[in-house]
């Protein structure tokens, strides 16, 4: 398996919280590894695996219910730090002797957080881990329990109103409880009371950086992969596919061979931009140009769902051609980008049953390469931050949401090479005028759609023109599966709609698309 060779660990047994992943994800932000790992997990596993200290998530269960998710007892008395989370605190009082249970009214949303009496006169060494906020913090709440006595040892240190005992600890044992969650951004002064907790009370190094993790990976592939052997890396341009191979290649200079499949549906100079990427890096890169046969079997095809479905299946087939070539020549191993968000979701911690055909999409087994995933353990933004360590151009790791199947599903009716020719060009002003305007931080996607089946009529000069409407789509959104539409200021929307009549010849119309997510799609297809 490949990944860091051995770090301090933060453990974040979760319980099913909706936040077990953010967590993790503030807690690396503190410069602390942090893994999920079934709520369980035993004190052995738990030491053996590196751990520092130990966060309890929050989760749908009532803590003295018959078949409520428990932890190992002895984790308590183990000497390492638990910190408790809106459940994990409730279930750490109910499990030490206290008492957890139904609220008179549950609390969600923003909660005025007061210190208990005395509670501002105590340091970190007295539990204090709230150390940092002000009186009446406001603090982000989701529960309907609560703890409603503390168990022998422990000390009270804030309350909300509908949580009386929001903040506790026994310091003795170095045992934490907050009803509220502190890895939320909307909670006042929760980084603080993570980072209390990581580096003050656990002792955390704080040595997580992307180049350490680099340093580590590489190492990890070289294990993996041994002294002579070779491996294959399917690159598509996406961020993770690149950064994936970027690092291999650190790893294993010319034994790695990156397969770039161009289908001829990526937008304009994307292909080149990727191959000097990758040139520049030193990966060694075999690029198949499959536009023809992609063009040829897409011809006269309208359906959206039908589009998907042969781009997929003829991708999976190309690669798998030039793979096999790679393979015959000696190569035993296949580079994926799998991020952690696809781990975890294929079961918390448990990496054995991760899907492992994930980015492929269905590569076949008989081709015997065994999958090394260095980018397993990572999150989204740090496998940007990887990317900028490894010297990838800007263009690439920063670069926005990009669906598989390309400009086709940006292209209604069937796609055509005069209509990508059409669309590579108009969806190059939208970026250029957009990013020009100072706008492209503020949106998650911005580009642009051709109704290729529609027709408009116009006059340029004294001819009578008729041709095609180009839809401006630019959306906010955090993580695609909502969306709103953007505000795009009229002047900027002017100069697109100028531009792309003026310079790109086949555009007769320029529509502004008002639609949100739901009820419409980021995407046309
Ligand atoms: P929709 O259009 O469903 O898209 O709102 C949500 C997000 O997913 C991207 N998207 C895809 N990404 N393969 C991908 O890798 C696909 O087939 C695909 N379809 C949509 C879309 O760009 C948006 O970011």
């Amino acid at each position: 398996m490949s990944g860091p060779v051995r770090h301090e660990l933060l453990a974040v047994l979760d319980f099913g919280s909706q936040y077990g992943q953010l967590i993790a994800r503030r807690a690396r932000e503190l410069g602390v590894y942090a893994e999920i790992l079934p709520p369980d997990t035993d004190v052995e596993t738990l030491r053996r695996r590196g751990a520092r200290a130990v966060i309890l998530s929050g989760g749908p269960d009532s803590a003295h219910a018959q078949g409520a998710r428990t932890v190992d007892l002895a984790l308590y008395d183990s000497g390492l730090p638990v910190l408790g989370i809106c459940y994990g605190a409730q279930r750490m009082a109910a499990d030490l002797g206290g008492v957890s249970g139904p609220g008179e009214e549950g609390e969600f949303g923003p909660a005025v957080l007061t210190p208990a009496p005395g509670a501002r006169d105590l340091g970190i060494g007295d539990g204090n881990l709230l150390i940092d906020l002000e009186p009446g913090a406001t603090v982000w709440m989701s529960h309907s329990d609560r703890v409603e006595a503390l168990p022998p040892g422990f000390v009270p240190l804030a309350s909300t109103r509908g949580a009386p005992l929001a903040a506790f600890a026994d310091p003795v044992r170095r045992l934490y409880g907050v009803q509220f969650h502190p890895e939320v951004g909307h909670t006042q002064g929760g980084r603080a009371v993570m980072a209390r907790f990581l580096h003050d009370v656990a002792g955390f190094a704080g040595d997580w950086t992307m180049a350490a993790f680099a340093q580590e990976a590489v190492a990890a592939i070289r294990a993996q992969v041994g002294e002579r052997g070779r491996a294959i890396a399917a690159l598509s341009g996406g961020v993770d596919s690149s950064v994936a191979a970027a690092l291999a290649a650190r790893a294993l200079g010319d034994r790695l061979t990156a397969i770039f499949v161009d289908h001829g549906l990526l937008r304009l100079g994307e292909a080149d931009e990727v191959m000097a990427a990758m040139g520049a890096l030193g990966v060694r890169v075999r690029r198949v140009d499959a536009a023809e046969r992609f063009l040829a079997a897409l011809e006269g095809v309208g359906d959206p769902e039908r589009k998907r479905r042969i781009i997929g299946t003829l991708f999976v087939r190309v690669f798998e051609e030039e793979a096999r070539r790679v393979a015959e020549e000696g190569a035993g191993f296949l580079v994926q980008g799998t991020l952690y968000p696809d781990v975890v979701e294929s079961g918390a911690g448990r990496s054995q049953t991760i899907k492992t055909h994930h980015n492929v999409g269905g590569l076949p087994e008989d081709l015997g390469l065994e999958l090394v995933e260095p980018l397993r353990l990572l999150f989204k933004d740090e496998v940007r931050a990887l990317g900028r360590e490894l010297g990838l151009p800007e263009a690439i790791v920063s670069r926005q949401p990009f669906p598989g199947p390309g400009l086709a599903v940006r292209i209604a009716g069937p796609v055509t090479a005069q209509g990508l020719e059409i669309l590579r060009q108009a969806d190059r002003v939208v970026r250029e005028e957009i990013e020009a305007a100072g706008l492209a931080p503020s949106l998650f996607q911005y580009f642009a759609v051709l109704l290729a089946p529609v027709r408009a009529v116009g006059v340029m000069g004294d001819n009578r023109t008729y041709g095609m409407p180009v839809v401006v789509r630019a959306v906010a959104s955090e993580d695609g599966m909502t969306a709103d539409r953007a505000r795009l200021p009229d002047d900027v929307l002017g100069r697109i709609a100028t531009r792309l009549t003026n310079e790109v010849a086949g555009v007769g119309r320029v529509l502004y698309d008002l639609t949100t997510k739901p009820p419409g799609t980021i995407e046309w297809e």
